[in-house]
């Protein structure tokens, strides 16, 4: 079985955890922890990094900082993970949801407007608080129009950059000024998971990153049980246990060190599959806009309906030819546990819909070869006919 995803760990992946092993430095205190910290904030072009645990809590802590008020409105596509609108929900807030853009899957700035229409009638306006686009797929969002709606109704704009890393967008495209910006480093605060299948992995791990002192503050707080500086076990503030260990961030650190091999491979496996799978009829291949440079971080396909297929039934065809894939997102107002919470009743949102149903993405680790890639698209043609 050719599998969606399988990690790379180089030498010094291991050298590094050696370290670890041998100095006694095994917990959330340690050299690596700073350095990692220190180095993917300023990759990102970021003053201050916090490690925590995973990109969920990454989500957690971000939504953490901003201090929701019970009620308060955040919005975020549908079509993500289901931890983006958690992180609202356990911080009190009410996740409001958007359609996403048919090109590039990530949030749409016309579905945040409606978005904001929406709720400004249903008489919510002063508790929209903030917004947060998702990169999907190692593809950026379109920040600009987003961070002048976000500026006009005083949002937040916390940047999911999980599936991004090192995925660049030129901002200020109709100025005199553009320039390429990386993603994480657009909003107020950004958001990075290094689950084992993201491009650079700590096995389970994530990262907030800002310029705000004040909020880099509260995240190292919040991550941290919101133990006091100045007197152990007094806590006046509710915090959490998210803290990333010096093992975690030694193996992140490794990876950072030859990130842009590690994006170099990303951005080849697109290539490869687009040159592939470009004259085949009936298939949507992932966008690489203008104002965009995507690290493919997995390359998804969505098949037009003339198939007469969808994405299930197209997984199950390629899984009998030994090639494993994973189904795109279901939109968040889809799923049952925030229908039974009450959330998204009757909402619909047509695109992240027909995503859903007819989206899947194939193998794109690391460790794909060009004939395993050969192989892939094969198995996809063979599947169509
Ligand atoms: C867009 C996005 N945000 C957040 C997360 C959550 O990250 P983690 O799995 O590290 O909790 C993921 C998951 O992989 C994701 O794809």
């Amino acid at each position: 079985m050719i599998p969606v995803n399988e990690p790379l760990i180089g030498e010094r992946e291991e050298d590094y955890v050696r370290e670890c092993l041998r100095s006694g430095w095994i917990s959330s205190s340690g050299r690596f922890i700073e350095d990692f910290e220190e180095k993917w904030a300023g990759y990102c072009g970021r003053k201050f990094g916090i490690a925590v645990s995973s990109g969920t809590a990454a989500l957690q802590v971000a939504l953490g900082c901003i201090g929701l008020e019970p009620g308060d409105r955040v919005i975020l596509p549908t079509f993500t993970i289901i931890s983006c609108a958690l992180a609202v929900i356990y911080n009190g807030g009410v996740p409001v949801l958007a359609d996403c853009d048919p090109r590039t899957w990530c949030l749409s700035p016309e579905g945040v407007k409606d978005a904001i229409q929406r709720e400004v009638q249903k008489g919510h306006g002063k508790e929209l608080k903030a917004v947060m686009p998702v990169h999907i797929y190692g593809h950026p969002v379109d920040m600009d129009s987003l961070l002048e709606l976000a500026d006009a109704y005083s949002l937040t704009v916390i940047e999911d950059a999980a599936e991004a890393h090192g995925a660049e967008y030129l901002t200020g495209r109709s100025g005199s000024n553009p320039s390429w910006k990386r993603c994480g480093g657009l909003g107020d605060l950004g958001v990075f998971s290094f689950y084992a299948n993201k491009a650079i992995t700590t096995g389970e791990g994530g990262m907030v990153v800002t310029d705000d002192a004040m909020f880099a503050e509260k995240a190292r707080s919040l991550r941290n049980l919101c133990f006091r500086p100045e007197q152990r076990f007094l806590h006046t503030e509710a915090g959490h246990n998210f803290r990333m260990t010096n093992i975690q961030a030694a193996i992140g650190l490794a990876q950072l060190e030859r990130i842009e091999a590690i994006l170099e491979k990303k951005r080849a496996i697109g290539k490869a599959y687009k040159e592939r799978l470009r004259d085949l009829p009936g298939m949507q291949l992932p966008a690489e806009e203008a104002w965009a440079r995507s690290i493919y971080w997995m390359f998804g396909i969505v098949l037009e309906e003339i198939t007469g297929m969808n994405a299930a039934q197209l997984a199950e065809r390629l899984r009998d030819q030994g090639i494993d894939t994973r189904p795109f997102f279901l939109g968040m107002h889809e799923q049952p546990v925030f229908q039974s919470m009450g959330l998204f009743r009757n909402e619909t949102y047509p695109v992240a819909e027909r995503l859903s149903r007819q989206g899947l993405y194939l193998p794109s680790g690391l460790t794909l070869t060009e004939s395993q890639i050969d192989e892939v698209a094969e198995a996809v043609k063979n599947a169509l006919c």
